[in-house]
């Protein structure tokens, strides 16, 4: 029997966690997205905007549909009822949220029975047309939910289950968001690296994964060091290495830009004191001028569970 509607929730995630950039994800459960996915007679794509938040024409769910429907020669059309959740533009995969639940819910809605990595795949050709270039560390951790690590060439994503107390407090600037941001602080990224600082996020990486896979969130948090990306983004958030500093002084465990930014993110435990790990990063920005909210969040599961 036909199924006529489908629901997907899908949280935002935190991509890179500092020595990780498009390999490591974790999903996060401050915002989440929500799409129902309806046929309809025409075979159209219809996007309607439930919320009317401002999105992109061309919006991550619509792409990720189009390319699937095509792939797999379907014709019926159908109705994408979007309620956006997820912030537009602050590094916490808004964009991903839209897509990885559009995947998974034209996947049930025609019962297709793809794999996880399918629906990264299909995903992450969303999040493609807004960053420029794929990248599968959100969608990958807005599928499937907690620590993600990405393998490409073929694609194969690894996961592994967060520890139960970890905490993450993000701060996120009221700063004014350019057109496709996630493109521009691609741009700035350095074309070479040095081997040394390769090895120094090679261990830093490593070390994260270490931490994860034996549920020590102070090694997590101690390996959030990267040489390569942060260096090249910082200019981009006023006050970058102030608020990341203000936050381990406070207790943090380690600080690093949420995937392409501008919003931090501070890895803390449960019994950390995670309002004045907040205080002292809002404090950090406003001493910039810049007006800041803080979130205290947990690891979310993945729009699949
Ligand atoms: N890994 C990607 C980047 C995530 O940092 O550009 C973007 O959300």
């Amino acid at each position: 029997m036909k199924i006529s509607s489908v629901v997907v929730k899908a949280p935002s995630s935190t991509a890179n966690l500092g020595p990780g950039f498009d390999v490591f994800g974790l999903a996060i459960d401050a915002f989440y997205d929500e799409i129902k996915i309806c046929r309809k007679n025409d075979s159209g794509v219809k996007m309607i905007n439930v919320n009317k938040v401002l999105i992109n024409k061309r919006n991550t769910a619509t792409i990720t549909i189009r390319c699937m429907k095509k792939e797999f020669g379907i014709n019926d059309g159908v109705s994408i009822y979007l309620k956006k959740g997820v912030p537009i533009g602050f590094g916490m995969g808004s964009s991903a949220a839209s897509a990885a639940a559009a995947a998974i819910g034209f996947n049930k809605l025609f019962k297709l029975n793809l794999d996880s990595n399918s629906l990264i795949k299909f995903a992450g050709l969303g999040e493609k047309a807004s960053s420029g270039t794929i990248h599968y560390d959100n969608v990958a951790a807005s599928i499937l939910g907690g620590f993600v690590i990405v393998k490409n060439n073929p694609l194969n994503v690894f996961t592994v289950t967060p520890p139960q107390n970890l905490r993450l407090c993000l701060a996120i600037p009221e700063i004014k968001i350019a057109d496709q941001k996630t493109k521009l602080a691609r741009n700035v990224m350095p074309s070479k690296i040095k081997l040394k600082d390769s090895i120094y996020n090679l261990s830093n990486a490593t070390q994260m994964v270490y931490g994860f896979m034996n549920n020590n969130i102070k090694t997590i948090g101690e390996s959030m060091n990267d040489r390569i990306i942060e260096e090249s983004r910082k200019k981009l958030i006023p006050g970058f290495l102030k608020v990341k500093t203000s936050a381990i002084k406070a207790g943090a465990f380690g600080a690093s830009i949420s995937g392409a930014g501008p919003t931090i993110i501070a890895v803390a435990d449960k019994s950390s004191e995670l309002k004045k790990i907040c205080y002292a990063m809002k404090k950090s920005f406003n001493e910039e001028n810049v007006k800041c909210n803080t979130i205290i969040c947990k690891p979310s599961k993945g729009a699949l569970k």
